[in-house]
């Protein structure tokens, strides 16, 4: 099948980055919020990051103007209807993600495929909710979107190879890298990285070392391009909380223990660069 015009629902993060790249590579693209200020501010943010890359010469005026055509705003899941591909970046929550794929299995046209970016979430389970599980797959991009180049796709129990294969293809259209990966708690990023970050955070708490020090040492001594406490706040604090969970109650083990100050700073609403303040503050 081919694949012109995308959805993108959740104008967050990782949604307002997905309809970039979609949109820079020529798809036409839908950025959908149940929250109006979300997709004015994700749309924003993509005009003002096109800007920069019009000033480092890496795109021309053109290539910035024909990017923003092609992207329009929408409220209603309704819309649905005129695309052939739905990327859903909600937030990391079982019962609201099954909740938009049930919705919208019933206003995407039969031949849509619907896709996920979770972090985490059974991809499996999703599905379920769907009468068209075959179609439903895990679409798990990197952030910042429009830099990082891989793709992890998430292959449910009952996807289909023809699904897959439509996805493998339009990820490498958006210049970027697939990598098939089975259902399984985290897949194969989160299952690695998570339990990283939820140690730094253990190791502040035991008050081995302040963060900045914590970031150094992974920096320098690793050489790892940014700390795992940086790293959190920028993937987000609820995120990385809700990424623990699901590896903790998936695996039933307790080295996935989601660390309490991970929890203390979520509950205060520290969630970290989006909403100015984590391990590190932000103005
Ligand atoms: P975010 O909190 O920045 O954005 C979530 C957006 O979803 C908000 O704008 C919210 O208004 C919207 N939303 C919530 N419920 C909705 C609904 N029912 N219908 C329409 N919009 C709705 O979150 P972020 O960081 O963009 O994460 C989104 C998803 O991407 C999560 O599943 C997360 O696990 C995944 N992800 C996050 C990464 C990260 O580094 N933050 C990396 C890769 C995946």
């Amino acid at each position: 099948m081919s694949i012109k015009k995308v959805m993108v629902i959740g104008a967050g993060q990782m949604g307002a980055g997905i309809a970039q790249s979609c949109a820079q590579s020529g798809f036409e693209v839908l950025l959908n919020d149940m929250n109006e200020e979300a997709i004015e501010k994700g749309l924003k943010n993509i005009e003002k990051l096109l800007t920069r890359a019009v000033e480092k010469e890496r795109i021309s005026e053109k290539d910035k103007k024909d990017t923003l055509n092609r992207l329009s705003p929408s409220t209603h899941l309704q819309d649905a209807q005129s695309c052939d591909l739905i990327i859903e970046a909600v937030v990391e929550n079982m019962e609201v993600k099954t909740k938009v794929f049930s919705d919208l299995d019933a206003f995407a046209p039969k031949h849509a495929i619907l896709a996920s970016n979770t972090s985490s979430l059974p991809i499996t389970e999703i599905a379920a909710v769907t009468k068209r599980p075959e179609q439903v797959i895990g679409m798990h991009f990197m952030n910042p979107v429009p830099v990082m180049k891989l793709v992890e796709i998430i292959r449910g129990l009952q996807t289909s190879d023809e699904t897959y294969q439509a996805i493998k293809t339009m990820t490498e259209e958006l210049s970027k890298t697939p990598v098939e990966v089975n259902d399984f708690p985290g897949f194969v990023s989160n299952r690695i990285l998570m339990p990283m970050i939820n140690e730094a955070i253990y190791t502040v708490y035991e008050g081995v070392a302040s963060p900045e020090d914590i970031d150094t040492v992974m920096k320098l001594g690793m050489n790892h391009p940014m700390g795992p406490l940086q790293l959190a706040d920028f993937i987000g604090l609820d995120t990385c909380l809700s990424i623990m969970e699901v590896l903790h109650e998936g695996f039933a083990d307790s080295k996935y223990r989601p660390c309490p100050l991970l929890r203390k700073y979520v509950k205060a609403g520290w969630l970290g660069k989006k909403s100015g303040r984590g391990f590190y503050q932000y103005s």
